[in-house]
């Protein structure tokens, strides 16, 4: 009978998609955060279940080669990175493996490989988005699977200058004593926009009075929001009320509530894959679904006759509107709406995609959606995806119908440090 007193000797074999080493004593799984893959420990179970368990390391008796000290100091409390004691090349091949798992387990298909993951030079300091906790006026992440916040002075994750603005609106909390639930900041790395959200209650009048002073004390933000936690809504404080990008040469205004990529030059690097590998020409019309502010209509619109965006949030329509005029493009259109509600009804009659591009939330795809999708039969699907196992569900609906083979599954590391993998799949009608 296993206990919680004793120590068993484990060897891991995997990772979770948090980070923790994945190992066995008998039938049962034991999650040891910290342990890696090859690596065999002294653990002590913290939780028994019937079928899992949580463990403790308690010593390490065989690490792995692979091991590398944290540069992080909070790496081992903070929620943020899950891989900061592995060398990046074994975080890459880590990831990999992960996906080729999913895409066996889950999507059922056999002899299917990735191809080598494209990784960052730098796997540091690469975010342009960063979301912080408030507590005290303090600013910080959560620990790992817990509410309580740990205070941090730097995080590896973002540039320098975006951790000096940290200080400056802890400084600027803290002298007015406002209180906020969370602070975003977004920055264009072309542009050197900076916005920064503030998540907190709707303030009332004698607060609105220190927000404006605020906003004049805090330097070099070009873009000042509230965000309204309750209602969803956002109020516009100071500055400009969105921040402007340029993707491969085109230029994009972002407003407070689209979607924004967080890892510029990653970005850049997918979207070059798939605009180069796509088989879209002049003659195609094109779907983009889940299309956010149109940064990937825009560059699909270069190529194609006509392309057609969907995306679910009014504002990122509204910017995806501007940015196609902005970048001088006619062949775009752009329907607001949910991809399950513009899929049956919501296209133009004359309208047929000959490719249609899908880049989902993590949830993935709807399952009525990947059959309307289905139905229209395009030459061509090109899914991006942020979720290895949703993309694996969702591509088993769409091959084992018959009707599209696999062709590759390039993933990008778009969130180095973390177990997260970006990846996008060409499928091809047969
Ligand atoms: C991963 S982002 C991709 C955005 C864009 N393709 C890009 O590269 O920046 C997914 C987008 O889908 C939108 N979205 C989520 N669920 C949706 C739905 N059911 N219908 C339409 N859009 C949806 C989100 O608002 C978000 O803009």
């Amino acid at each position: 009978m296993l206990n919680k007193k004793s120590l068993y000797t484990v060897l891991a074999t995997d990772l979770t998609h948090d980070g923790d080493g994945v190992a066995h004593i008998d039938e049962l799984v034991v999650f040891v955060p910290g342990l890696l893959p090859g690596e065999k420990a002294s653990v002590r179970l913290t939780k028994i279940k019937k079928t899992f368990a949580h463990a403790d390391l308690v010593e390490l008796i065989k690490p792995s080669p692979f091991r590398v000290d944290p540069p992080c100091p909070y790496f081992h409390e903070c929620g943020g990175c899950s891989l900061q004691h592995l060398t990046y090349s074994a975080q890459l091949d880590v990831k990999r493996n992960t996906l080729n798992q999913a895409l066996r387990r889950i999507g059922h298909f056999e002899g299917v490989n990735a191809l080598p993951m494209v990784g960052m030079d730098n796997p540091y300091r690469y975010r342009s988005k960063v979301q912080f906790q408030v507590q005290d006026y303090h600013l910080g992440f959560f620990a790992k699977k817990s509410k309580r916040l740990v205070k941090i002075k730097d995080c590896l994750l973002i540039p320098g200058d975006m951790t000096v603005l940290k200080g400056q609106i802890e400084q600027v909390l803290h002298d007015h004593e406002l209180l906020v639930e969370r602070v975003v900041i977004k920055k264009s790395v072309t542009e050197k926009h900076r916005m920064v959200i503030f998540y907190g209650e709707v303030p009332g009048s004698s607060h609105l009075k220190r927000i404006k002073i605020m906003a004049e004390e805090l330097k070099n933000v070009s873009s000042l929001i509230w965000m309204d936690t309750k209602e969803h809504k956002y109020y516009h404080l100071a500055g400009e009320d969105s921040i402007e990008e340029e993707i491969l040469g085109y230029r994009f205004r972002i407003s407070p509530l689209a979607f924004m990529q967080v890892n510029h030059a990653q970005m850049q690097a997918m979207y070059a894959y798939v605009l180069n590998k796509t088989s879209l020409t002049k003659e195609d019309q094109a779907l983009d679904l889940y299309c956010g502010m149109g940064s990937l209509t825009c560059h699909i619109a270069k190529i194609a006759k006509h392309v057609i965006g969907v995306e679910m949030v009014h504002s990122a329509i509204r910017d995806a509107e501007l940015n196609a005029r902005i970048n001088k493009l006619e062949n775009v259109d752009f329907i607001l709406g949910t991809v399950e509600e513009v899929l049956p009804k919501g296209l133009p009659e004359d309208f047929h995609a000959d490719i249609i591009f899908l880049d989902p939330p993590r949830a993935g795809v709807d399952s009525a959606s990947l059959q309307s999708v289905l139905q229209v039969l395009p030459r061509e699907i090109v899914y991006i995806s942020c979720n290895p196992s949703t993309l694996a569900r969702d591509l088993a609906i769409l091959c084992h119908a018959g009707q599209y083979a696999l062709q590759d599954v390039q993933p990008f590391d778009m969130f180095p440090q973390t177990m997260h993998t970006e990846t996008v799949v060409f499928l091809e009608r047969k």
